[in-house]
């Protein structure tokens, strides 16, 4: 095996000690994949937080590879923080005005190249990268996901992905709830011996609003709309409403808990009928209207029994289930409202009471901010 790793326990920063604090600066040398909304707020957070890193945890995180859809470009010093500014700024169409891209296979296969050095693959893509980060992980790298798709792809895929922990080199916090803690909460819990029962929660900050919205009486045409223009969904709001990304979120829970479930084992509901897939994205827009009565008619039914709609995943007995169900309105998901996660975990020792995290699942600085840390907690597991 590449690279060296320990697996002692996370220390925090605040419990180094003063000589801990002056040890000199360890490289931490990262290959970014992907510079959209989360990998732009990334290197403006790794900017900003040179000077917390340096004293703090004696670290520095240098970007010697970034890479998009189109290529990748690799510097062996590291792009300056200056060229990091530029990218944050205007994205990957400033990658190939700093060198000549080249292919992002290319770029990973060179990773691992040198014994000692700790190089971390932090994918922040939204495409099947399985291929690029299984060769990362053979080289010795550390990797980080945001990128759901890889460990919600196939099951020996995932299995490859986080075998044994990976000596603990492989975290994907981000990957369910954004920056809130799930993935290492629900770890935790998974450590200490305690036995899952069910796992609740709704994990999409858009079909949470188009929830709340028609509580409230909207109609679900205007409901989506509201949440397009609000900036809520995707470019085409079919890829919220058909529940694919909440399904994936579901899928790496279940997953978690032990259970061997393929993608196709996941089936989520979708808010709209097959037949409206092959529209456009403003045919569909104009057609939305014509589900507005059949939504009208579930929140009246689910209202008259004291419950309201929410789109719940659910990870119980061996199954996952992703749907637009009903629940009490007084309940915990019930009475969620807006863009806000919550995942609840039932389990032998949180029986009564479930262990419960709620909090706002999206945006790219708390996404960006999550993936830091996980990036932190593999550095400092190096170093240390
Ligand atoms: N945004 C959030 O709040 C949030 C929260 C939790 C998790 N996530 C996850 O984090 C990831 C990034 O989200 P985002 O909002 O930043 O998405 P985004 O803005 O669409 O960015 C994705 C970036 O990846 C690039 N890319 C696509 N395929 C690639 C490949 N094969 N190699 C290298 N780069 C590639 C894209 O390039 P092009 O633009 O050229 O296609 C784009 O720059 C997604 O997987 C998302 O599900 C996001």
């Amino acid at each position: 095996m590449r690279g060296m790793w320990t697996m002692r326990s996370d220390t925090f920063i605040k419990s180094l000690s003063w000589e801990d604090k002056m040890k000199p600066e360890r490289e931490v040398r990262l290959i970014q994949l992907g510079v959209g909304n989360v990998g732009r707020e990334l290197i403006r957070q790794v900017l900003a937080c040179r000077r917390l890193h340096r004293t703090e945890l004696g670290l520095r995180l240098n970007y010697v590879a970034l890479a998009d859809i189109q290529g990748a470009i690799w510097k062996e010093d590291g792009l300056s923080d200056e060229n990091l500014r530029l990218l944050a700024e205007e994205g990957a169409q400033s990658l190939d005005r700093l060198g000549p891209l080249k292919e992002t296979g290319k770029v990973v296969r060179r990773t691992g190249e040198r014994e000692g050095r700790m190089e971390i693959v932090v994918d922040v893509t939204a495409a099947d990268t399985s291929s690029l980060l299984l060769t990362a992980l053979e080289r010795g790298c550390g990797l980080v996901l945001s990128n759901k798709i890889p460990l919600a792809s196939s099951l020996s895929v995932y299995r490859r992905l986080t075998a044994n922990r990976n000596n603990e080199r492989v975290r994907y916090e981000t990957t369910v709830g954004a920056g809130l803690p799930v993935v290492d909460t629900f770890q935790k819990l998974l450590d200490t011996g305690d036995t899952v029962r069910r796992i609740r929660g709704c994990f999409s900050g858009t079909l949470g609003y188009i929830c709340s919205r028609l509580d409230e009486g909207v109609s679900f045409s205007t409901a989506v709309q509201e949440a397009k223009r609000l900036g809520y969904t995707e470019p085409d709001p079919r890829d919220d409403l058909a529940g694919t990304d909440v399904a994936r979120k579901a899928l790496i829970l279940a997953r978690l808990a032990g259970y061997d479930l393929e993608t196709t084992d996941v089936v989520p509901e979708s808010l709209f009928p097959t037949e409206m897939s092959s529209l456009s994205v403003e045919e569909f827009m104009a057609q939305l209207s014509s589900l507005d009565e059949g939504y009208r008619r579930r929140v009246a039914a689910a209202s008259s029994r004291g419950n309201v709609l929410r789109y719940v995943a659910e990870v119980e007995e061996g199954r996952c289930r992703v749907r637009l169900a009903e629940v009490p309105r007084d309940s915990l998901l019930g009475a969620l409202r807006g863009p806000e996660n919550i995942v609840s975990f039932q389990t032998e020792r949180y029986a009564a009471n479930p262990l419960t995290i709620i909090g706002p699942g999206a945006g790219p600085p708390v996404t960006a901010a999550g993936v830091l840390s996980d990036i932190l907690a593999l550095a400092r597991k190096w170093r240390d």
